[in-house]
Parts: structure tokens; sequence; C-alpha cells
């Protein structure tokens, strides 16, 4: 049988960590592509390198041409400028959306049967812009933000109750900008809702839900707070191994709910629009959105995230 081919389109921070991720999890060949000449070259070279010393075999092939990624079974697009301090996702639309475009007709032309997963941002834009260039089906483009915001808000629920991250369970629905919407009422350490071990640890509703209202203002904003720390992007370390989960999902068949940037037809009342949502990511893509009662409070946010959506994608046209 063929070994998996993944195309990664983007040389940078997020598409090193991607190549590194895909070699030491053996998730099959990685092509990695950038229009500067040498940089995805001497990445490759410097991870196969490692091999020995990790125990990894794959192939890896740095590449300024297209061409290469030809029978690439999973193209994970991360080219475009990321974030600088003070500066939003949105702001990067225009620059983005030409790279975006040449992007989308390079797979297109070479890899017509991929399945697309879109980092670049703005990500809600940049994914609607990429199916539309690409012609393939919405089952096959698909964005990451989801994976990541729901990994922040567990992460920072995990540090706040002293427990480990591998027990919470935390998900965000919504566009990946500040208004993103975590959801309270689902998140839970094994099954126990967060916000009544909160309840029990500060003895009050009232300072439960201040506690809780901070994680979720930290999380709609932790983009931006690492932004603030590295002065010079954005982060790269959890947008990789975020989408790695998801194209593991697909390549592997392994039916997650993962959280992902999906075109909407009707699901949770949106008609037309990328929307993250719970998906079940499989060999089709997604074969499944799942949907599931919202309380007003909930769809309240949720209709304002979808807005800010819609703001931002129809700037495009
Ligand atoms: N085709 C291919 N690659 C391109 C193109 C293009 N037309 N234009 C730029 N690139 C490459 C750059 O050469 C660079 O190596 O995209 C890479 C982007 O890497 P970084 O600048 O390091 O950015 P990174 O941190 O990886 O983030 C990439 O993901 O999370 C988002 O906001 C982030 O939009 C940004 C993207």
């Amino acid at each position: 049988m063929a070994r998996k081919k993944i195309a990664l389109i983007g040389g940078g921070q997020i598409g090193g960590v991607l190549a590194q991720l895909c070699a030491l999890r053996e998730l099959g060949d990685v092509v990695l592509f950038d229009i500067v000449e040498g940089l995805p070259q001497g990445k490759c070279l410097d991870i196969a390198e490692a091999s020995p010393v990790d125990g990894f075999d794959v192939c890896l092939k740095g590449t300024n041409s297209y061409e290469d990624i030809a029978g690439a079974d999973v193209v994970i697009v991360t080219a475009g400028l990321p974030r600088k301090p003070g500066m939003s996702r949105d702001d990067l639309i225009e620059v983005n959306s030409k790279i975006m475009t040449s992007v989308a007709e390079g797979i297109k032309q070479y890899a017509p049967n991929a399945f697309v997963i879109v980092i670049s941002n703005p990500l809600d834009a940049m994914v609607t812009l990429c199916q539309k260039v690409t012609g393939f089906p919405y089952s096959r483009v698909i964005g990451q933000a989801g994976v990541l915001d729901s990994a922040r808000f567990a992460t920072f629920i995990a540090w706040e109750l002293g427990v480990s991250v591998k027990d919470v369970t935390a998900m965000t629905l919504g566009g990946h900008g500040d208004d993103m919407v975590p959801l309270v009422r689902y998140a839970s350490v094994n099954g126990i809702p967060v916000m009544e071990l909160l309840e029990r640890k500060y003895g009050s509703k009232e300072k439960a839900k201040e506690v809780m209202d901070a994680m979720v203002n930290r999380t709609r904003l932790a983009g931006g707070e690492v932004v603030a720390l590295l002065k010079t992007g954005s982060a790269f370390y959890s947008p990789a191994s975020s989408a790695i989960a998801m194209a593991e999902s697909i390549l592997k068949d392994q039916k997650r709910v993962l959280p992902t940037c999906a075109y909407l037809q009707g699901e949770f009342g949106v008609n037309g629009y990328y929307v993250g949502v719970p998906c079940v990511l499989g060999e089709k893509g997604i074969e499944k959105i799942i949907e599931f009662s919202l309380d007003a409070e909930e769809q309240a946010m949720m209709d304002k995230s979808v807005a800010a959506v819609k703001s931002l994608v129809d700037s495009l046209k």
C-alpha cells in the first residue's frame, strides 16, 4: 500500500513544526512548499537529519515547485503573513487573500483530490476563499481554529483547577476571532461540570462565574497574548499540533469529533458560511456536522460571532 503524502504550503514557523510533527508521528511522506528558495529545503534537511535520533522513517522534501505536491492526500495551508503586536487577524485579509488565491490555484492544479486544512488568518475568510478558488467539495476544504481555541480553554481550566489537561473537555464554537464562543456549560473534568467544581472551590456562584468569565476572556484573546509576548509573529506550536490532530483523524479514518471550521448549510441556523462547529472527521473529510442545542445565552454569543464572520467574509466579495 502506498504511503500517505502530506503537502504543507508555507514553510514558515507553523509549516516547520507541522513537518516535524508529521515526521515524528510517521503520518506519511512530507512535501514542504514555500516561495522562499532554500527555506523549505533547509527545514526538511534539518528534520530528516534528526530521523536516526528520533527513529522516524519518512521522506521529507522541501520545494519551491507546486508539481511536487502531486498526489498529496492532505494539504495543510499556512502560507501568509502572521500578526504583529497591535494587529487583529482581520488586518491580514488583504495581503493574505492574494497569497491564498495563488495557493488555492496551485492545489487545484496539482492535488485535485486532496483534503485541504487551512490555518492562514483571518481563518474564516481564508478557508472560504480556498474553497471558492479550488472548487473542491465543502467536505474536503476545512479550517483549523476550534481545536486550538478549545485547547487553550482546556489549558486554562486545568491550570485553574489543578488537574491534568488530559481530563478536561472543553470546546469553543463560532469564528476564529475575539467573539468566539467558549462553551462553559459543556466544559467538564471527566464529565463533572467545571462550574460545579469552581463553585465548590470558591464557595459561591458569583466568584465561580467571575473566575470562569476571566478564563473565557483569556481564551478569546489567547492568540493576541502570544503575539504580544513573541513580538515578531504569532503562535506556531499549538496551531501546528491542532491541525495535525485534524489531519491524522482524516488520514487514519479515526472519526474524531473535532471543532472544525466547516461550511454550514442550515446547521445551527447558519446558511452559506464557514463557521466553527463540531464535526466527525474521517476518510471522507467532514463526515458529519454534529448539531446540539444551545441555550439563549450561548445562541446570542453564537449569533454575534457569526455576524462578525459574515461581515469579514462579505468584505472579500
Ligand atoms: N506561497 C507559499 N508560501 C508563501 C506565500 C505564497 N504565495 N507567501 C508567503 N509564503 C510563506 C512565507 O514565505 C513564510 O515562510 O508563508 C510562510 C508563513 O510563515 P510565517 O511568516 O512564519 O507565519 P506562521 O507563523 O507560520 O503563520 C502562517 O498562519 O496562524 C496563521 O496568522 C498566521 O496567517 C498566518 C499563517
